[in-house]
């Protein structure tokens, strides 16, 4: 018990291992032909005692392989590279900086409620992220990258060709609405999300629109996308967002909500919801809580499809 205490203490060490050889972009490094110890100490001028204790445990845990004193990736190593287009590598970096030092702060979260994050830098994270275009770049490249793993399945589980269009709403860098159109391309397909963010996108065949969806969200579509935006807001914030869904569909339109379910999957989602109060003052809900929010607002539900391990999509009609 006391061992199994002990190893758990430090097992964030790990992660910020591995972070760290993702700042130092040492997968790529080693990828594009820095693969000696030699070569990376010659190239970069770091230290060779600390550069080797990262390296073997980047062996350790199964990043690298060391043959005749050359390294190579992984098949995990090379998740982990920059370049790699089906990568991790910004979902990696996504966790450190802010986020720890919101997690840090967390004891604040559980005695007040609010976002620990908030306590810090005295502004919202989506408001901090506008401020600062690279944090904000990293930030939408990690979404990108988790999205267009945990949507991937989307357009098959759903029949999307009855829509004439589709707004995803919040989408970010638009991975959700690229599979849908690439599956459908007859759809018009638009994206929509905040001014900084839709100045960032690179995105073919899909109209972009920039907005706040606290105001407005354009009369364009018969069905709305909102994934993974809901579980950002408390329950004042997200009633806002989906009176201006109601607002924006016609008659008979659909709206698609994805996000973590409590109720509907088997892990437990305690620490993302302790994540989501540290970041934006919001926590992960059930299935219940969402029909009961979009219910106040008009929306009948009509079912649930479970899109992967983690979410669902609650499908309602206006
Ligand atoms: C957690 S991300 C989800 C992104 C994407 N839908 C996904 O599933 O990966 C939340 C999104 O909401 C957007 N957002 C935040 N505040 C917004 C606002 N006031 N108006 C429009 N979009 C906003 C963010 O820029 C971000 O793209």
């Amino acid at each position: 018990m006391k061992n199994e205490l002990k190893g758990m203490f430090t097992e964030h060490w790990k992660y910020l291992a591995v972070n760290a050889a993702c700042e130092l972009n040492i997968f790529d490094k080693i990828f594009n032909g820095q693969n000696s110890s030699e070569k990376l100490i010659h190239s970069n001028n770091w230290d060779i005692k600390t550069l080797m204790n990262l390296l073997d445990f980047l062996i350790y845990d199964g990043y690298l392989i060391l043959n005749n004193e050359n390294y190579t990736l992984t098949e995990k190593g090379n998740l982990l590279r920059e370049e790699n287009p089906d990568g991790l590598y910004y979902a990696c970096l996504n966790w450190s900086g802010e986020h720890l030092l919101a997690w840090q702060n967390l004891k604040y979260s559980i005695q007040t409620g609010k976002s620990s994050f908030e306590q810090i830098y005295h502004k919202s994270y989506f408001d901090y992220l506008n401020d600062q275009p690279e944090k904000l770049y990293k930030y939408h490249k990690a979404m990108f990258e988790y999205a267009r793993d945990d949507y991937k399945e989307l357009p098959m589980i759903i029949d999307f060709s009855k829509h004439n269009s589709i707004i995803d709403v919040g989408g970010g860098y638009g991975a959700a609405i690229s599979l849908i159109k690439d599956k459908y391309p007859t759809i018009s397909c638009l994206l929509f999300d905040l001014e900084k963010v839709i100045e960032q996108v690179v995105i073919e065949n899909i109209e972009v629109v920039c907005g706040d969806f606290f105001n407005e969200i354009p009369k364009f579509a018969d069905a709305i996308i909102l994934s993974r935006v809901l579980h950002d807001w408390n329950d004042e914030k997200a009633m806002i967002i989906l009176q201006n869904c109601f607002n924006a569909l016609p008659a008979n339109g659909t709206l698609y909500i994805i996000e973590n379910c409590t109720d509907k999957i088997q892990s437990n989602l305690s620490l993302l919801s302790l994540n989501m109060t540290a970041m934006c003052q919001s926590y992960e809900r059930s299935s219940i809580e969402y029909k009961e929010l979009c219910e106040a607002k008009g929306f009948s539900f009509k079912e649930a499809k479970q899109l992967n391990q983690l979410q669902t999509i609650l499908i309602f009609k206006k």
